[in-house]
Formats: C-alpha cells, structure tokens, sequence
C-alpha cells in the first residue's frame, strides 16, 4: 500500500481499516484526502485478501467534520464543480465492489455525513453527532446529501437537518434509520470489527452484487429493481462459491469462500 499524507490504510485479516489522519483538523476533508481516499480505495479493490473496509477517522473527538473550509477561499464554481466530479471519494465508496462500513467516531458533519452516507453500513459510538450545516456557510450540500440522506431517512427528516443545519445526536440517528448500531464509546471498534469480520466471511460475489442490487433500489423503479435482482442472483448460480455454500450446508460444516 502507498504511503500517504492524510489517511492511513491498516488490514486487520480480510478487513482493511482506512482511517481519515487529521486529527488537529478534525479529519476534515480536502484536496488531499479525496485524492488519497479514491487511490486507497483503488488499491484495495484489486487486493483479493480485503473483503470488506471500515472507514474512520483518527483522534477521540471526530469522524470527519466536513469538508476543509479553509479550501473554500478562492474557489469558483468550476473549481468546485471539478472537485465534485462523478469519480469523488464519495462515489468511489458507493460504487467499490466490497462492503464498506463507516466506523463514526464523533462529529459527522457535512462531507463527513455525506461519506458516512455513501457506506452502505454505518455505526457511531454514543456521543457522535451528525450535521448537514452547509446552509450556516450560504452554501447546500455537495456530496450527495440531498440525494442519499433523502433516500435513508426520508424526506421530511432529511428536509429538516439540511434547511436547519443543527446536529442531531448518535439516538436520534438511530431512530431516523441514518445509524445501524451505537455503541458504548469503548466498544465501537470491537464491535465494528466484529460485524466487518462477520461480513469478510461471506461469499465475495454474492456480497458485491447484493451491495449492487440494494443500491439500484433508490434508483429505479420497482419493476426495474425485481428484474436487475433476478439477473444478478442469477450469476450467483455461475459462482464456484455457490456450490461451495450448497455442499457446506448439505455436510453441516463452514463454507470457506473463495471469491470464484
Ligand atoms: N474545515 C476546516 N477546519 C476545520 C473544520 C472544517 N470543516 N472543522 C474543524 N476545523 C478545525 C478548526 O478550524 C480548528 O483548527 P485550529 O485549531 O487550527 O483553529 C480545529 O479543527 C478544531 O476545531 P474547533 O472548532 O476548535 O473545535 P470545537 O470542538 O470548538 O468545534 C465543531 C467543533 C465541529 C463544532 C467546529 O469545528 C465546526 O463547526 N466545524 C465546522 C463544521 C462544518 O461546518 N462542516 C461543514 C463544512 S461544509
């Protein structure tokens, strides 16, 4: 794995931990972040040994408190617009082929609630607080707030925390759907590595299209989404780990998957 400024990448047997490193910062995400993010990612995509990533950030206070501010000075619509293209870190996270969990550590505002919301599992410690507070600077969301935070939690909540910027805290999260577990501060990382661990030992193909069948659901109709469902589980009879699933079962033993 490269060297990088300002995340770190730790694999932990088949999970890899890709932790946002500016902590005196509060992990806030500029130029250099997004640009290491997607190049991390890129890496562990091909890397058949990870099978799923946790997403952090570093120090005891924040997961990621928005985008970097300072970086607004100067910049143009253009420039802004180029930041925000279609392969950001945000879509790179929503379009990798293995489960990725974001692994909420604290504040998780703006950007950083954006990325949260491109993982497809989120959990947060007791204590983190999330925000979309864009409208207190003049701007919106860039970072597929309005889209992804709309889809999860619904129109009305989601309505709220964009119009009103004001944090909510780790149970309201969990009541609005935004959060999939809270844990005692303490036990977030035990109880990530758990449910990752959990996740690494399923059948790699089945994972990747399963991800890709429930994301199609926000974005089609529900006509569309039952025949893209009949495809993809349909390549899953195709996959060596299948019969491996099949046979595990009929011999009451483990599958071990392959990923074939
Ligand atoms: N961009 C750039 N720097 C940021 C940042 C951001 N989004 N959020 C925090 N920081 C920096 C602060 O400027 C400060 O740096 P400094 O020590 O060099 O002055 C450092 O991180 C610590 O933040 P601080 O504000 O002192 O911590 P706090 O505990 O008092 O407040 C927050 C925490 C999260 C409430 C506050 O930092 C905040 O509101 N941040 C901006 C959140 C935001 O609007 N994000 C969306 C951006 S579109």
């Amino acid at each position: 794995m490269s060297d990088y400024q300002t995340i770190t990448v730790e694999r932990r047997g088949k999970v890899a931990i890709l932790t946002i490193n500016r902590p005196d910062k509060l992990n806030a995400l500029n130029k250099t972040v997004h640009a290491e993010g997607v190049a991390a990612l890129n890496e562990l995509r091909k890397d058949d040994e990870i099978r799923v990533v946790v997403i952090t950030g570093a120090g005891e206070k924040s997961f990621i408190a928005g985008a970097d501010i300072s970086e607004f000075d100067g910049q143009t619509p253009v420039t802004q617009r180029d930041l925000f293209h279609e392969k950001t870190f945000f879509n790179t996270i929503d379009a990798f082929p293995k489960p990725v969990i974001a692994m909420v550590n604290g504040f998780c505002l703006g950007g950083g609630n954006e990325l949260a919301l491109a993982c497809d599992l989120r959990v947060c410690s007791e204590g983190s607080r999330f925000a979309q507070p864009e409208i207190n600077l003049g701007i919106m969301c860039g970072g597929g707030g309005t889209q992804r935070l709309t889809h999860l939690i619904g129109e009305g909540r989601a309505m709220e925390m964009i119009l009103s910027g004001d944090m909510i805290d780790a149970e309201t999260a969990y009541k609005f759907g935004l959060i999939n577990h809270v844990y005692p501060k303490d036990e977030l990382e035990a109880k990530t590595m758990e449910l990752a661990s959990k996740i690494a030992e399923k059948a790699p193909i089945a994972l990747q299209l399963s991800k890709e069948a429930v994301k199609f659901a926000s974005r089609s109709n529900l006509d569309e989404g039952l025949r893209r469902e009949v495809d993809l589980f349909a390549i899953c009879f195709s996959t060596e780990d299948k019969k491996e699933g099949v046979s595990a079962f009929l011999e009451k033993r483990k599958p071990v998957f392959k990923g074939k």
